[in-house]
Order: C-alpha cells, then sequence, then structure tokens
C-alpha cells in the first residue's frame, strides 16, 4: 500500500542519550557503515532531497539526529546515527561513539526496532555482521536493507539479494535512493516494523 508523508522536520541532535528528547511516537534507528546511504535512505523515504545532510565523503553524520515524520497512518520518528568502520574520526569521536550509538540501541525506550543498511554491492563485512548480532543480543527487531541497488545490473540484483538473503539468514528489501525503487515495500514493512499503521482486513 502506499504510505502518504504529510511532513517531515529535523527534531533533534544529540551527542549523548541524555540530551535526547524524551520518546514520544514510536522511533526507528538507521544503522550501518559509513557512507554506506543511511541518511539518503531517510530522505529518499520521506521525498525529501536535503532534510537530512549527506555526502560522497564518509563520515557526514555526527551524533544522534531525529526526525519527526507524520504519516497518513500516524506519527514516526527516525533517529539518523553515524556510520561505523569509519577510521579517519578523532579517536577521541572513536571512543565516545561505539558506547553512543550501543547505548542508544539498548536503552532508548521508544525505539521498536533497527534498520540496518548495507551496500546491495557487497556481501555483509564483518562490521554488519556484528551489529545484526548485537541487535540480536539486545533483543530488538532488525530489518536490513539492501541499498543503492541502482548500481547493480537489473540481471544481477535478484541473485544478489538471494545470496544475501541465504548469508543473513533473514530477508531483505532492496532499495534505491537514487530512483526510489523498492519503496512501498519498505515503508509497509517499516510500519510493521515500529508497530504503528493500518489495521488489516479493515477498509481504509
Ligand atoms: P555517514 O553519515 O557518513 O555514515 O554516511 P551515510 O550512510 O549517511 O551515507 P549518505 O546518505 O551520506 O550517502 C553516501 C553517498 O552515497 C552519497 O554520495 C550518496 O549520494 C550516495 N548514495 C546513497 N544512497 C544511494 C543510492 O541508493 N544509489 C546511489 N547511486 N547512490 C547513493
Ligand atoms: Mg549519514
Amino acid at each position: 500500500m502506499m504510505t502518504k508523508v504529510k511532513s517531515a522536520r529535523f527534531l533533534a541532535a544529540a551527542t549523548n542519550v541524555a540530551q535526547l528528547p524524551p520518546p514520544m511516537f514510536a522511533e526507528l534507528a538507521f544503522a550501518g557503515r559509513s557512507n554506506v546511504g543511511k541518511s539518503s535512505l531517510i530522505n529518499s523515504l520521506l521525498n525529501r532531497r536535503k532534510l537530512v545532510r549527506t555526502s560522497s565523503t564518509p563520515g557526514c553524520t555526527r551524533g544522534l539526529n531525529l526526525f519527526r515524520v507524520e504519516l497518513d497512518v500516524g506519527v514516526l520518528d527516525l533517529v539518523d546515527l553515524p556510520g561505523y568502520g569509519y577510521a579517519k574520526r578523532s579517536k577521541t569521536e572513536r571512543r565516545s561513539w561505539g558506547p553512543m550509538i550501543e547505548g542508544f540501541l539498548t536503552m532508548r525506550v521508544g525505539l521498536r526496532g533497527i534498520v540496518q543498511i548495507i551496500d546491495a554491492r557487497h556481501g555483509p563485512t564483518e562490521d554488519d555482521l556484528e551489529l545484526a548480532e548485537f541487535a540480536n543480543h539486545i533483543g530488538r527487531p532488525l530489518l536490513i536493507v539492501a541499498t543503492k541497488i541502482d548500481k547493480l545490473p537489473r540481471n544481477r540484483r535478484k541473485p544478489q539479494l538471494d545470496a544475501l538473503t541465504k548469508q543473513l539468514k533473514t530477508p531483505i528489501w532492496s532499495y534505491s535512493s537514487e530512483t526510489s525503487e523498492g519503496r512501498d515495500p519498505l515503508w509497509d514493512a517499516l510500519l510493521d516494523l515500529a508497530g504503528i499503521g493500518r489495521v488489516s482486513g479493515v477498509a481504509p
């Protein structure tokens, strides 16, 4: 079904969990390697070009950034996280961000699930597998999105997604923030994960 985004706005940024406003609505966190396309995915899902800052240089997102989204079916907060696996940050940043991200994912009361973004062209890296395991360990539902699918030739997409599904032992949603392909099924899955939205069997 088509999800309608009525409005989206920046809500808050923080460099530690205590600075964040208390949760008011269901939240989903977007996590993954640096430069994989987390911030671009949020922009694309919200039909906005520049709500979230993106860059071709890794290490663009710093700290935790919250966005409030009003949908036709309810309100949802999206949390953009800094990427992992980016070595060029200062030591202080690296030392504080690991615990910040882990602390947020572990303790945040409003968090309904983790959206893990991986690059559709590559298999999951060591870091990717660690995050998936961490999500499992802390008991958070996980949804995996293979993005940048536009960079794969059409005839390689299905085999590649099948291989990723096998490797990660979980269904994977494919997406392109360039073309928005995969948008409707992904929104359905996100609403399911967040536990908001349609009651099945009831006419709109
Ligand atoms: P950090 O904030 O550094 O962790 O990175 P990020 O994961 O938020 O990545 P970001 O959204 O900033 O995108 C990184 C680069 O990938 C940018 O140059 C984007 O234009 C590009 N990009 C993101 N998604 C896609 C996609 O689906 N297709 C293509 N072709 N490029 C993409
Ligand atoms: Mg980012």
